[in-house]
C-alpha cells in the first residue's frame, strides 16, 4: 500500500532522531511492500527563522492532506525570552489544535534490560507497562480567558481550565477503548476535591463507564496519582487525565522507563478502534535538547517507537507496528545503548548506529 506522510523535523535533535524514524519506516516498507510519499515541512524555531511564524498556514494545510504526521521536536534557546512575540512551542500547540488532535497516548513501558537505568528500585519498577491518555486540545493550554494585563495594583495574568462535557466524553472513551484491549482497568485522574472542571470530568466519566461494564474504573486525585506512579507503577493499566495533569505526570512517568528517550507518543484526531485508521501526529515526548544536537548522541528509540504507533493507529497495520517494537526489544537485549541508557558491559552507540541496528533487524525479518 502507498501512504502519504508529513515529516516535520523541527529543532535541535529533532531532525537527527526523525532521520532514524524514517530509516525504520523505509525498512518496514521494504519488508512488507509498502511505499511512502514523504512531504517535509517547517515547524518551531526553524519555521520562525524562515517564515516568521512557528507554523505557517501552508504547512498546516499540507499536513491535513496526509495519512499521518511525523514530528521531531521544537524549542530553541534563542526564543526562550518570555517577552518574545513568537515561541517555537506555539507551532506544536497550533498543530495540535489545527488537526484536532485531542487524544495524546503516552505508553510508559519499562524494558526489562533497562531496569537499572531508572533511579528507582528494580523491585518497584519491574514490569511497569501502562499508558497515559492525555487530553490535548483543552484545559489550561487553550481555555479562555487567557491573558496578562496591568491593573492599578500591578500586573495580573489568567489561564482558564475549561472543559465541555463533549470534550471530556470523547477522551474518556479513548481510555475505555484502550483499556478494553489491555488489562481492563482505567484510572481517571482529576482534582475533583477542588476544581469545578474536575467535578464535571468525574460525572461524565461515570456516565460513559456504563457503556463499558467490562472495564474497572477508578478515580484518583492528581496529587495521589503522582505519588502512586512512583510507589506502585505496576498497579496502573490505562490512565486518563486532562491536559496539564497529563503533561506533568508523563514527564514524571518517563523516569520509570529509564529515559525520556524511551517514551513515544501518538496524538490522535479520533477514537482508536481496531482495524480503523485515524489521523495522527507522532512524536517522541522529549524536547529538542539543543545541547545534544548535531553530535550523533540522542536516543532515537522514542521516535522509532512513535513510528510503530503510527503504523498501529493511522495506518491500521498492527503487524508492522509489532515488528518495530520487537526489533527495539531485541536491540536492547543485545546490549546496544545510547548515552542516556548506558550501563556497564553494554555497547555504546550513537543515534545513527542505533537506527541502523533496529532497521537491519526489521529488514532481516525479526
Ligand atoms: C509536551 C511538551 C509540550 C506541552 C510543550 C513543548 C508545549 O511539554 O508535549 O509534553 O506542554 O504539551
Ligand atoms: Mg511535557
Amino acid at each position: 500500500m502507498k501512504f502519504k506522510i508529513a515529516v516535520l523535523p523541527g529543532d535541535g535533535i529533532g531532525p537527527e532522531v526523525l532521520d532514524e524514524g524514517i530509516k525504520v519506516l523505509e525498512a518496514v516498507g521494504k519488508r512488507f511492500g509498502h511505499s511512502f510519499e514523504l512531504t517535509r515541512g517547517l515547524i518551531g524555531g526553524v519555521a520562525i527563522d524562515a517564515e516568521g511564524t512557528a507554523l505557517s498556514d501552508d504547512t498546516l494545510e499540507m499536513c491535513k492532506t496526509k495519512d499521518a504526521v511525523l514530528f521531531g521536536a521544537v524549542g530553541d534557546p534563542r526564543y526562550d525570552d518570555p517577552q518574545a512575540k513568537v515561541h517555537p512551542e506555539d507551532g506544536l500547540l497550533a498543530i495540535r489544535k489545527g488537526l484536532g488532535l485531542f487524544a495524546n497516548l503516552r505508553p510508559v513501558k519499562l524494558y526489562p534490560e533497562l531496569v537499572n537505568a531508572t533511579p528507582l528500585k528494580p523491585e518497584i519498577v519491574k514490569g511497569t507497562d501502562f499508558i497515559v491518555v492525555r487530553e490535548l486540545t483543552g484545559g489550561l493550554y487553550f481555555g479562555r480567558p487567557k491573558r496578562q494585563w496591568t491593573t492599578s495594583k500591578g500586573r495580573r495574568a489568567v489561564d482558564s481550565m475549561a472543559y465541555s462535557e463533549q470534550e471530556i466524553e470523547r477522551i474518556v472513551r479513548v481510555g475505555f477503548e484502550l483499556a478494553r484491549k489491555r488489562r481492563k482497568k482505567l484510572t481517571s485522574v482529576d482534582k475533583a476535591n477542588v476544581l469545578q472542571s474536575s467535578r464535571l470530568w468525574r460525572q461524565v466519566t461515570i456516565e460513559v463507564s456504563r457503556e463499558y461494564p467490562d472495564v474497572q474504573l477508578d478515580h484518583m486525585l492528581v496529587d495521589t496519582a503522582s505519588m502512586r506512579f512512583i510507589q506502585s507503577p505496576t498497579s496502573f493499566d490505562v490512565v486518563v487525565t486532562e491536559n496539564t495533569f497529563g503533561d506533568i505526570l508523563t514527564d514524571e512517568a518517563s523516569t520509570l522507563t529509564g529515559s525520556m528517550g524511551m517514551m513515544p507518543s501518538a496524538s490522535l484526531a479520533g477514537i482508536p478502534r481496531e482495524g480503523q485508521r485515524v489521523m495522527g501526529f507522532y512524536e517522541p515526548i522529549h524536547g529538542s535538547a539543543p545541547k545534544r544536537a548535531n553530535q550523533n548522541l540522542a536516543n532515537p528509540i522514542a521516535t522509532i517507537l512513535s513510528v510503530a504507533m503510527m503504523f498501529r493507529y493511522s495506518l491500521a497495520l498492527e503487524k508492522e507496528a509489532e515488528t518495530i517494537e520487537a526489533a527495539v526489544a531485541e536491540t536492547l537485549k543485545e546490549g546496544y545503548r545510547t548515552y542516556d541508557i548506558l550501563s556497564e558491559g553494554c555497547i555504546k552507540v550513537g543515534t545513527r548506529e542505533m537506527g541502523d541496528v533496529i532497521a537491519s533487524k526489521i529488514k532481516k525479518g525479526i
